[in-house]
C-alpha cells in the first residue's frame, strides 16, 4: 500500500484478463476511464493471452507485490480455481468477472446471464428463420463458463421452436480456430440455415467461410457486440446479428473500491441481457460509440491536463514550501550570526570594561604604592632623624654608665644592674648605627673603602672575640679553611667585619648551649666564599625567602633584634658585588654563605685592628649573670622568661625579699613549678617551646600547682591579650616595660592574697572534718583545690581508724610525690599533712565524745590513735582539757 505525502491511502487494484481482444479492450478502456475519477486508486491490467499458466503467474504477481485487490476473468474455471482460492484464503479480496471458477471462493462476482444470451440468440434465429431451422454451433472454449451457459440457453430455446442443432464444435473463442471448423461443418451439413457462434470473432470467421462457399443465404449470429468488430460486422452485413455482452468496467472498479473501503457492495451481480444488434440499430450504436470515444478522448486530455496542472501545482507547492524552509533557515542563520555578533560585541564591551577596571586598579595600586613608598620614606626619614637625635643622648648616657660599670664602690646588685644598662646601651648604639647605615645604603651614599687584606688572617682575628663566649656556653666553635696559603682580597674591612659579626652572633643566638658553630672559607682567583654554619633551631621554609628583607624578623615569638642586621649584611655584601644566601632545616641548623668577588687594590692595611672586640661580643651575647643567695626564710618565686637578662633584672629586683628560681621556657617552668611549688610564678607570655599562656593553663589544671598564683609578664599590653592571659588562669598581668616598684607590689599582693585564702582554708578545714560535702561553699578557692581536698578527706575518712596511716600512703593514693603532697597541703591549709591528720582525728574524736556514749578508749582507737594514753595527751595539747573533762562538762 502506498501513502502519499498527505498521508492519503492509495489503493492498488490488479486486473487479470484471460485474453486480449476487442471486447476486453472495450472493458479495459472502461476500467481506465473509471479509475480517472478515483484519486486514491491505481490500476494495473495484465493479459494472460489465453494461457492458464500465464494467468496463474499474473495472479501471483498481484498477490506478492502489494496489491490490495485482484479482479480476475479466469481463462478456464478448473485450471484457475486453485490459485484464486489460495490468494482469497490468504486474505486478499478477489472479484471474479465475466468467466467463473468452480465454487465461490471469492469476495464478489460480476457475471452475465450467458444462458439468457443463448436463449435470446435462439429466439432471434427462430424469429428470422421460422420453426424447423437447422443450425450449427461454434462453441467457445471448452471449460470456460460463458460457453457452457450460452450453449445451454441456446439449445433449450432452439429446441422449443422446433429448431434443429446439427452440430456443436468448439473453436476456442478464435476466428482462426473457427474458420476450419465452419468449413468442415458446412461441407458436412450443406443444408444449414444458421451458424450460431459464441462470439463475434468466430462469427466473422464463419461468415468468411460461408461467403467463400457461396452460402450467403446462411444467417450468422455472434455475441459480444464490441463496437469495432461485432457491431461494425453487423453494419457491414458480414454477420446478421450480435448480442451485447456487457462489459461494465466501471462497475468492477467501483465494487473493488467499495470492498477496500469497507463500503456496502453486492457480492453476486448478474448483468442483464440486452436485445440484439442488427442492421436496425448497428449504425446508431456505432455512432454512440464514436461519441463515447471522443468524450473519452477529451476526458483523457482533461485528465492529462489536470495531472499536469497538479504536477505543476505540486512542484510549485514544493517550491513554495522549500522557499519557506529556506527563508526560515536564512532567518535562523541571520539570527545566529546576529547573536554571535551581539555576544561578541558584548564580550568585547565586558573585556573593555574589565580592562578599564584593571587599569583603574593598577593606577590605584600605583598611587597606593607610591603613597606607601612615600610613607615608608618619610617613616625611614623619621627613623633616621630620630636615630641621629638618639645618638647624642645615648652617648651621654653611655659614658657615665660605662664609668659606673667599672666603679669599685658599687654593691653587687648595683653592679649587676649597671652591667645590664651598659650592655643594652651598646645594643642600642649598634641598632642606631645599623639604621643609619641602611639609610645611607638606600640613598646610595654608603661608599666602599677597599683595602687589600689577607682574609685568612683577618677572619682568624675576627673569630678570636667569640671563643670566650663559646667556651662559656660550651659551644664548639671551629674555623675550617681549604688552604693555608694567604687569601688576598680587597674589601671594605669594616663592613665585611660587620657582616661576619652579624652572621656569627646570629649563630650564637640561635644555637643552644653545647651546640656547635663552624666557620668555613675558601677562595680561588675569582671569588672568596665564607660560610657560618650552626646547629641551632633552623629557619622555616616560610621565613627563608624573606630572611634578608628589611625589618623581617624570623622569630616572631622571640625577636632577637630589629630585623635589620641581615638586610644590612646583604646590602654590604651587594656593595661588594657579592652574594649572600642561606640554607636551613628546622631543628637542624642553618648555613649562611657569603661569596665575594676577588678584587685587588694597592692600598693595604698596616695592622689589622678588629673593630668588634671580645668585650663587645661578650656584652652582646652573654647574659649578665648575678649570683642569687637562697634564703630559707623567704618565699619562693619562679621566673619563667626566655630572655636571660629579663630573668636577671626581675631576679635583682625581687631577690632581697624572695628566693628566686628561673626557667627559660614554659615547659621547663612547669617542671620547676611542680618540683619546687613556688609561692608565685612570674611568667613571660611570648616564649619559644611553650608560651606563657599554655604554661599557665597547665599549671592551673595540675593539682600540685593549681593553687600557685601566676603573674603574666609581657611586652604586649593590649586588652585582648590580657583577656587571654586571664582566661588561661593568670592571677595578674604586668606589661613590659615595667616599673620595679609596681612589679614588687604586684608580687606582694598576689602572695598575700594567696595567704588569705590559705588562712581561710585553715580556719575551715577542721570545721567539719568527717563530712566535707559543704567544703566548696565554705572555703573560697578553686574547684581543683576543693576536689583535691575532698579526695584527701575521703581517703582519710576511710583510713581514720588506722593508726599506721602514713603521709606517704595518702600522697601515693593521691598520685603525688611526698614532697609535692606536703607542699600542696601546706600551701592550701597552712598545716603540714601530719598536723592536719592529727587535727582532723582530734576534731572527730571531740564530736564522738559529745554526741555518742562510746568510751574514750573506743573513740581513741576509732580515730586512729595507737593508745588511749597518747590520744589523751594529744587531746589535752590541742584543746587544753582531757577527753574525760570534755565528757564531764557535758553531763553537768
Ligand atoms: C473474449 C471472449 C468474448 C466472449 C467472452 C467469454 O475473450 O471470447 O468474445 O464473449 O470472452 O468469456
Amino acid at each position: 500500500m502506498l501513502y502519499g505525502c498527505d498521508e492519503e491511502r492509495i489503493y492498488r487494484i490488479g486486473v487479470s484478463q484471460c485474453s486480449q481482444d476487442d471486447w476486453r479492450t472495450k472493458m479495459n478502456d472502461e476500467i481506465n476511464r473509471e479509475i480517472m475519477f478515483h484519486e486514491d486508486a491505481v490500476v494495473e491490467i495484465r493479459s494472460a493471452d489465453d494461457s492458464n499458466e500465464k494467468q496463474i503467474e499474473d495472479i501471483k504477481y498481484f498477490a506478492e507485490n502489494g496489491f490490495d485487490i485482484i479482479i480476475v476473468s479466469p481463462n478456464e474455471a478448473a485450471a484457475l480455481t486453485h490459485i484464486i482460492k489460495k490468494v482469497y484464503k490468504k486474505g486478499m479480496p478477489v472479484i471474479i468477472f465475466d468467466r467463473n471458477i468452480i465454487g465461490d471462493t471469492y469476495t464478489a462476482r460480476i457475471g452475465v446471464d450467458d444462458e439468457g444470451i443463448g436463449r435470446s440468440a435462439a429466439h432471434y434465429a427462430l424469429h428470422m428463420l421460422g420453426t424447423g431451422a437447422k443450425a450449427i454451433e461454434i462453441f467457445g472454449l471448452k471449460g470456460s463458463t460463458p460457453a457452457e451457459g450460452r450453449h445451454d440457453g441456446f439449445v433449450a430455446e432452439f429446441k422449443k421452436g422446433k429448431g434443429e442443432l446439427l452440430a456443436s464444435v468448439p473453436a476456442n473463442w478464435n476466428k482462426e480456430d473457427a474458420i476450419p471448423v465452419v468449413d468442415s461443418l458446412l461441407k458436412i451439413y450443406p443444408d444449414v440455415d444458421l451458424i450460431y457462434a459464441h462470439n463475434d470473432r468466430m462469427a466473422i470467421g464463419a461468415s468468411e467461410v460461408a461467403s467463400k462457399m457461396g452460402r450467403d443465404d446462411i444467417k450468422i449470429i455472434g455475441i459480444d457486440a464490441a463496437p469495432n468488430i461485432g457491431i461494425q460486422a453487423v453494419a457491414d452485413s458480414v454477420i446478421d446479428a450480435t448480442f451485447l455482452y456487457p462489459t461494465e468496467g466501471h462497475r468492477l472498479i467501483r465494487t473493488a473500491l467499495a470492498i477496500l473501503k469497507k463500503e456496502p457492495y453486492q457480492r453476486e451481480v448478474q448483468l442483464p441481457v440486452s436485445s440484439a444488434v442488427d442492421l436496425t440499430n448497428a449504425d446508431i450504436l456505432l455512432l454512440q460509440n464514436e461519441t463515447l470515444k471522443e468524450e473519452t478522448g477529451k476526458m483523457k486530455q482533461l485528465k492529462a491536463r489536470i495531472d499536469d496542472y497538479w504536477a505543476k501545482h505540486s512542484s510549485q507547492t514544493s517550491l513554495f514550501y522549500a522557499s519557506i524552509v529556506i527563508i526560515i533557515l536564512l532567518f535562523g542563520v541571520a539570527f545566529l550570526l546576529l547573536r554571535a555578533y551581539w555576544q561578541h560585541s558584548r564580550h568585547q564591551k565586558t573585556l573593555m570594561f574589565q580592562n578599564k577596571l584593571l587599569e583603574e586598579e593598577r593606577d590605584k595600586q600605583k598611587s597606593l604604592n607610591s603613597q606607601l613608598q612615600d610613607a615608608i620614606q618619610s617613616k625611614l626619614m623619621f627613623f633616621t632623624n630620630v636615630s641621629h637625635d638618639l645618638r647624642t643622648p645615648l652617648t651621654l648616657i653611655s659614658e657615665p654608665v660605662s664609668q659606673l660599670v667599672s666603679a669599685d664602690n658599687l654593691t653587687h646588685q648595683q653592679h649587676t644592674l649597671m652591667k645590664i644598662a651598659d650592655k643594652n646601651i651598646k645594643i642600642l648604639h649598634r641598632l642606631i648605627n645599623q639604621i643609619l647605615d641602611f639609610r645611607k645604603y638606600e640613598n646610595g651614599k654608603l661608599k666602599l673603602k677597599l683595602i687589600e687584606i689577607d682574609f685568612s688572617q683577618t677572619i682568624n682575628e675576627w673569630l678570636e672575640s667569640f671563643y670566650s663566649i663559646a667556651r662559656k656556653r660550651n659551644i664548639k666553635l671551629t674555623l675550617q679553611a681549604k688552604e693555608s696559603t694567604p687569601v688576598k682580597i680587597a674589601v671594605d674591612v669594616e663592613k665585611i667585619e660587620r657582616v661576619f659579626f652579624n652572621l656569627v652572633s646570629n649563630a650564637f643566638k640561635y644555637t643552644p648551649d653545647n651546640g656547635s658553630i663552624t666557620v668555613f672559607y675558601e677562595s680561588d682567583d675569582n671569588k672568596l666564599t665564607f660560610a657560618v654554619a650552626d646547629t641551632g633551631e633552623g629557619i622555616s621554609e616560610r621565613d627563608l625567602g624573606n630572611i634578608f628583607d628589611r625589618f623581617y624578623q624570623v622569630d616572631r615569638v622571640h625577636p632577637n633584634g630589629s630585623g635589620l642586621g641581615l638586610s644590612l649584611a646583604k646590602a654590604f655584601v651587594e656593595l661588594h658585588e657579592g652574594t649572600i644566601s642561606v640554607e636551613s632545616a628546622l631543628n637542624k641548623g642553618s648555613v649562611f654563605t657569603v661569596v665575594l668577588p676577588v678584587k685587588h687594590v694597592s692600598e693595604t692595611i698596616s695592622e689589622l685592628k678588629a673593630d668588634i672586640t671580645e668585650p663587645d661580643v661578650e656584652r652582646e651575647l652573654a647574659p649578665v649573670s648575678s649570683d642569687i643567695v637562697f634564703d630559707k626564710e623567704k618565699q619562693l618565686i619562679l621566673i619563667i622568661d626566655d630572655n636571660k637578662d629579663v630573668q636577671t633584672l626581675v631576679g635583682e629586683l625581687l631577690k632581697d625579699e624572695y628566693n628566686i628560681i628561673t626557667a627559660v621556657n614554659g615547659r621547663e617552668g612547669i617542671r620547676m613549678a611542680a618540683k619546687y611549688i613556688p609561692d608565685l610564678v612570674i611568667c613571660d607570655v611570648m616564649m619559644p617551646v611553650m608560651d606563657g599562656l599554655e604554661c599557665c593553663k597547665r599549671m592551673k589544671t595540675e593539682v600540685s600547682t593549681s593553687h600557685i598564683p601566676v603573674l603574666m609578664l609581657t611586652a604586649c599590653s593590649m586588652d585582648e591579650q590580657r583577656v587571654q592571659g586571664y582566661d588561661s588562669g593568670a592571677d595578674g598581668y604586668v606589661a613590659k616595660p615595667f616599673n620595679g616598684i609596681v612589679l614588687k607590689s604586684r608580687c606582694a599582693n598576689l602572695i598575700a592574697n594567696r595567704k588569705r585564702i590559705r588562712d581561710l582554708w585553715q580556719d575551715n578545714v577542721l570545721v567539719t572534718p568527717t563530712i566535707n560535702r559543704d567544703m566548696k561553699s565554705q572555703v573560697e578557692g578553686k574547684n581543683i583545690d576543693n576536689e583535691f581536698y575532698n579526695r584527701f578527706l575521703e581517703i582519710f575518712k576511710k583510713e581514720m581508724g588506722n593508726s599506721d596511716l602514713t603521709v606517704d600512703a595518702i600522697a601515693s593514693d593521691m598520685g603525688l610525690e611526698r614532697s609535692q603532697f606536703y607542699r600542696k597541703i601546706k600551701a592550701l591549709t597552712n598545716y603540714s599533712p601530719v598536723e592536719l591528720i592529727r587535727c582532723l582525728r582530734l576534731k572527730h574524736a571531740r564530736n564522738l565524745l559529745t554526741s555518742t556514749e562510746k568510751t574514750i578508749s573506743e573513740i581513741a582507737y576509732e580515730t586512729g590513735f595507737s593508745t588511749p594514753a597518747y590520744f589523751t595527751k594529744c587531746y589535752r595539747d590541742n584543746y587544753g582539757e582531757t577527753p574525760s573533762e570534755t565528757r564531764s562538762k557535758l553531763t553537768n
